[in-house]
């Protein structure tokens, strides 16, 4: 996976990208990050790229032909025609882990970052093939937001990962959070490790640990269950938890009144 990232910020995505997990894939070579300077390609000589609106109001936008050059810098040596191009804004599609697999099978993204006010509309339809938002805040650059996603899509990429399957074993893979997981020592703060955990007896493990992810859903986040592939007794079993969290937030509000 090669990601060039369009920015006013290029050491933000430099140092954010080369740290941890995602820095050990770039130097293995699973990765490449090319954080590319739109400054670089402004056209005055006081190397401005920002201007204030037409019509007035708050704030600089970002103008359009610097960026334009910056994206085509790099549009122009990807093969096949009009590269994937993402720009980060509030204004885009909620990101999820379904985005972050469909985004992984692309060899090449562009991402690009905006600051201002935000940035000249006709550059944005002229290059943008998709907007993502990573969430309803606004923040000050689109810089984390596209670390954010890189970090998410590199996750999937092969090679990335040492354990080539855990990237899809962890939560939201079969649309469900993951189960609790427990380490040394056996007892921490006079809290045991569950029982089954220390069996040995990698069925009932599985399947405790399957009830759980269950269980954590049903109570932290219903709204995946829409999504979830679970069995019919797994259903019931969801039933039965929806209706005993009821019977209990019921007893709670009774005992208010
Ligand atoms: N730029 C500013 N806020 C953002 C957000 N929530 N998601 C993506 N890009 C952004």
């Amino acid at each position: 996976m090669n990601f060039h990232v369009l920015t006013l910020f290029p050491e933000m995505i430099e140092n954010g990208m080369g740290t941890s997990i995602t820095g050990r894939a770039i130097e293995k070579g699973a990765l490449s990050v090319n954080a590319v300077n739109i400054r670089d390609y402004a056209f005055n000589k006081h190397q401005s790229v920002d201007d204030y609106p037409y019509g007035g109001g708050a704030g600089m936008l970002m103008q359009a032909e610097p960026v334009y050059l910056a994206w085509e810098s790099i549009a122009k040596n990807i093969p096949g025609g009009h590269p994937r191009t993402v720009y980060l804004t509030p204004q885009g599609k909620t990101f999820d882990q379904a985005a972050a697999r469909e985004l992984a099978r692309e060899e090449n993204l562009i991402l690009l970052c905006g600051h201002y006010e935000g940035i000249d509309e006709r550059v944005l339809e002229e290059i943008v093939t998709d907007s993502i938002s990573i969430g309803d805040y606004v923040l000050t650059g689109g810089e984390l937001a596209a670390m954010v996603v890189m970090d998410a899509v590199s996750r999937m990429v092969p090679g990335v990962l040492g354990n080539e399957d855990s990237a899809d074993t962890e939560s939201f893979s079969a649309g469900l959070l993951e189960y609790p997981q427990y380490s040394r020592p056996q007892v921490w703060h006079g809290k045991e490790v569950p029982e089954v955990l220390m069996s040995g007896h990698h069925g009932n493990v599985d399947a405790w640990r399957r009830e759980q992810s269950i269980i954590r859903t049903v109570e932290r986040r219903p709204d995946l269950l829409k999504t979830a592939d679970l069995t019919n007794k797994e259903w019931n079993f969801v039933r039965q938890l929806k209706k005993k969290l009821k019977e209990e937030q019921q007893a709670g509000e009774d005992e208010q009144e």
